[in-house]
């Protein structure tokens, strides 16, 4: 189709020197090059995707070099109305005239937890952090401390903090099961060990065989409720069940799936209470803010404990939250979302179609990612770096995924569809003539750390 071709490229792509050598200069600095994983360049196409922005707008970036995206990865799903989102940056710029923190509290905090109690099934209490590890620290200590018991079950991923990566210090075969493989827990004690035990997701008997092998001793259960595709038919059920026969603490990680399911998160849409919930990044529309919810009898056992900083509270992240959230209500976020996912991976999948490649576009509406039906995964790796190397050359910062935001509309989509039939029809040639190798111009993407959950 010849309006697919690739007029709706704004700007002509010109590398990305200059984001090369402010990683270099960074990683001279910094530890690791930068502060999370998810933005290292070996994630991307290194040396052809960009590593450093210098604005976002709406539904993209411009990076240092002058290159303008659309950023398909919405901030790491950080962002879920646009970028700049002009409703909530006036509220903060409101917020920032009377100050940011103080030595005493602000309403906010009392708003912003009414307005998560009236919102989300499980919450009746709320605490506050700054971002999504940290609530899942503060959820996995409240709820140890609400059954007096130390091991935590999880199914996902729920960020840095000891108690998750002490996942990692067994040495059991299961190790290859954790979600950080090649990844040492360096610095976590050793004296962790064995209290914070995988499970994988959508298998019933494998969890209960776990609560059974640790009858009395499971303070919770910490999942991502889905993350790619929705759970399978009473899954989450039989789990809630489960944990609760044994005593123990239901937690929804919902950080990544937030509030692009419903404005309520993802409990109304599977159907189940947790008696926890855990949320970030959606929250705020990119400003730092995260919350820890959950029923009455669990959360008060934080009244007797140790959890308490100078930032949780700050009327910056408050305000971002409360807006964000009454905007993603106002504007109904979530159609918004799901119809723009229905209608991309439609025309990914009609461009597959037409070009003969063998790949399809599927998954959850908000989030739906590429299957490249290549076997062998060396060459399948190759495959998607390549896809990422190309679309970024025509203006589409990504993965193999893509992160939908409310600001994505039919200019963002006429883009990616036009610059997905190239890039698609590449890749065929490359695998038709075995020429992948040559069209790559970077190592294929390193798979930092994979997800247990589907
Ligand atoms: C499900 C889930 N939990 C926790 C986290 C950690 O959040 P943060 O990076 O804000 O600490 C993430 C981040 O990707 C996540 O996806």
């Amino acid at each position: 189709m010849a309006t697919d071709r690739m007029q709706y490229h704004r700007i002509q792509y010109q590398g990305v020197r200059k984001s090369m050598e402010l990683y270099a200069r960074a990683c001279e600095l910094i530890p690791g090059g930068t502060q999370l994983i998810s933005r290292r360049p070996t994630r991307f196409a290194y040396g052809v995707s960009p590593v450093y922005a210098t604005k976002g707008k709406g539904a993209r970036i411009w990076d240092v070099d002058g290159n303008e995206y659309i950023d398909w990865v919405s901030g790491i799903g950080a962002i879920i109305l646009g970028y700049c989102d002009p409703v909530v940056d006036e509220a903060v710029r409101e917020q920032l005239a009377n100050g940011t923190i103080y030595s005493i509290n602000h309403e906010l905090e009392i708003e912003l937890a009414e307005e998560l109690v009236n919102r989300i099934p499980c919450a009746e209490m709320v605490r506050y952090a700054k971002g999504g590890g940290e609530a899942c620290m503060i959820a996995a200590r409240i709820a140890r401390g609400a059954t007096g018991r130390d091991k935590i079950l999880f199914c996902g991923y729920h960020g840095w903090h000891d108690w998750y990566l002490a996942a990692n210090l067994s040495a059991d075969a299961s190790l290859d099961q954790h979600l950080f493989p090649g990844i040492e827990p360096i610095g976590v004690p050793k004296s962790l060990e064995g209290t914070a035990i995988p499970f994988p997701y959508g298998d019933l008997d494998a969890l209960g065989q776990t609560l059974d092998a640790h009858r009395g001793e499971v303070a919770a259960v910490m999942m991502e409720p889905f993350r790619s595709e929705y759970p399978p038919e009473g899954y989450l059920a039989g789990v809630a069940k489960l944990v609760h026969e044994h005593g123990a603490v239901l937690i929804f990680d919902e950080v990544s799936t937030g509030f692009r399911p419903t404005a309520s998160g993802s409990q109304p849409l599977v159907g189940v209470t947790p008696d926890m919930a855990v949320f970030a990044k959606s929250i705020s529309n990119g400003y730092p803010m995260g919350a820890v919810v959950g029923r009455r009898d669990v959360m008060e056992a934080a009244n007797e404990m140790f959890i308490s900083s100078t930032y949780w509270s700050d009327t910056i992240g408050l305000r971002a939250a409360l807006t964000t959230l009454r905007e993603v209500s106002i504007r109904d976020i979530p159609t918004t979302v799901k119809g723009t996912g229905e209608q991309l991976k439609k025309r990914l999948n009609d461009v597959a179609a037409d070009v003969g490649l063998d790949v399809t576009c599927e998954g959850l509406d908000f989030h739906p990612h590429l299957n490249f039906a290549v076997e062998d995964p060396s060459v399948k790796a190759k495959v998607g770096t390549l896809f990422v190397q190309e679309m970024a050359k025509r203006g589409c910062h990504g993965y193999t995924s893509f992160y939908l935001n409310a600001a994505q509309g039919d200019a963002e989509l006429d883009q990616t569809v036009a610059a997905t039939r190239e890039t698609f029809e590449i890749i065929a040639q490359g695998l038709d003539d075995d020429s992948i190798d040559t069209l790559l111009a970077c190592e294929a993407r390193t798979d930092s750390f994979r997800r247990l959950v589907r």
